[in-house]
């Protein structure tokens, strides 16, 4: 049989990135130019900056995906593009260029949900990974409990009230002065702290047994630093970064697993930036072990924005039929299942 070749790309936040997929599931080639650098300054991600750098990046990024993937634009068989949820303007340079690239190509638009790319990044290593299974999704932008029924066909059981999980990771980060990005740096400083030292609220969001929200203990830390503040006193940063981490940690595991319970999946896996977190990864594992659960996760690569993972959900999408027409538009607020 031929083989498929999709050509991902992806711009939703501070990554230009583009990849090639052979057959949904190889990766041929994975771009990725992170702007990090760029906001680092800012304490945050510059919308208005991340487009410009976007237009600048997006051609040399596809070109360098598709010359180390060895293809031309004339071999593929679908081009994928993140065109929801994430900041508009970033967004539309990534699904203006997509539109360009199909047009002048004649080759096929799929317009793709970046939290669906988050989730398929579960198969690229994970050859054997099929639905039905379920899906924490924890981001900077999103945490999202999903029950993954088939390819494309997602429901969303649980997310959060407030914060995202990464989000309260960089806001934590940035007041015990660890600087942007935070989870990367309080999943490293955390490994010289005690999870134990302070105790940091886990909250419970009313009736809903699935959803979250982070803002309060994200208020409990800053009272936490203020009080110390007041009292003249110095607190260590390394244990704050550890209990702070412990609490997150601790309440993702615990709605997973009750998800788990509820539902009786029998493969669970975790996608999104804070994904790639250490503590989170061996809490998760246990859980699940201890629960005869399988247990995936995307290598940290994956994990945090990728276009591979864009191009894995748009191969899936693409065999069942769906096409983009040109029409195809940015949709900063796109709800997971929608088209
Ligand atoms: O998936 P992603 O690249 O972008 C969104 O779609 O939002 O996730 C970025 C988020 C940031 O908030 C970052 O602090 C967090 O993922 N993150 C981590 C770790 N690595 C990245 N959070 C905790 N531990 C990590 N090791
Ligand atoms: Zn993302």
């Amino acid at each position: 049989m031929k083989d498929t070749l999709i050509l991902g790309i992806e711009s939703s936040c501070d990554e230009t990135a583009a990849a090639v997929l052979k057959n949904g599931r190889e990766v041929l080639s994975n771009v990725i130019y992170s702007q990090i650098d760029l906001h680092t300054v800012y304490g945050g991600v510059v919308p208005e900056i991340a487009s410009r750098k976007h237009i600048e990046k997006v051609i040399p990024v596809v070109d360098k995906a598709l010359q180390e993937a060895n293809v031309t634009l004339s071999d593929l068989d679908a081009i994928a593009v993140t065109y929801g949820p994430g900041l508009v303007g970033p967004l539309l340079v990534g699904v203006s260029a997509a539109k360009s690239i199909s047009m002048a190509s004649h080759v096929p638009l799929v317009g793709v949900h970046h939290i669906e790319g988050h989730i398929s990044a579960n198969y690229i290593e994970n050859k054997e990974l099929e639905p039905p299974f379920a899906c924490l999704v924890v981001s900077g932008g999103h945490s999202h409990l999903v029950v993954v029924k088939d390819y494309g066909e997602y429901e969303v059981i649980g997310k959060t009230r407030d914060d995202a999980a990464g989000e309260a990771f960089d806001k934590v980060a940035r007041a015990i002065g660890l600087g942007y990005p935070g989870g990367p740096k309080i999943d490293k400083v955390s490994k010289e702290g005690n999870p134990e030292a302070i105790v940091f609220p886990r909250a419970k969001v009313g009736e809903s047994v699935y959803d979250f929200s982070f803002s309060g203990l994200k208020s409990a830390v800053l009272n936490y630093l203020n009080t110390c503040e007041m009292k003249g006193e110095s607190y260590n940063q390394a244990d704050v970064a550890a209990s702070f981490q412990k609490a997150v940690v601790d309440v993702l595991v615990d709605h997973s697993m009750h998800a788990i319970q509820e539902y009786g999946f029998k493969k669970f896996a975790i996608a999104g930036g804070v994904a790639s977190n250490s503590t989170l990864r061996t809490a998760m594992e246990k859980a699940c072990s201890k629960r005869g659960v399988e247990f995936y996760h995307p290598s940290p690569i994956y994990c945090t924005d990728n276009a591979a993972m864009i191009a894995c959900a748009g191969y899936y999408e693409f065999q069942k039929g769906v096409r983009s027409g040109l029409d195809l538009n940015a949709i900063p607020n796109l709800k997971l299942g929608e088209r």
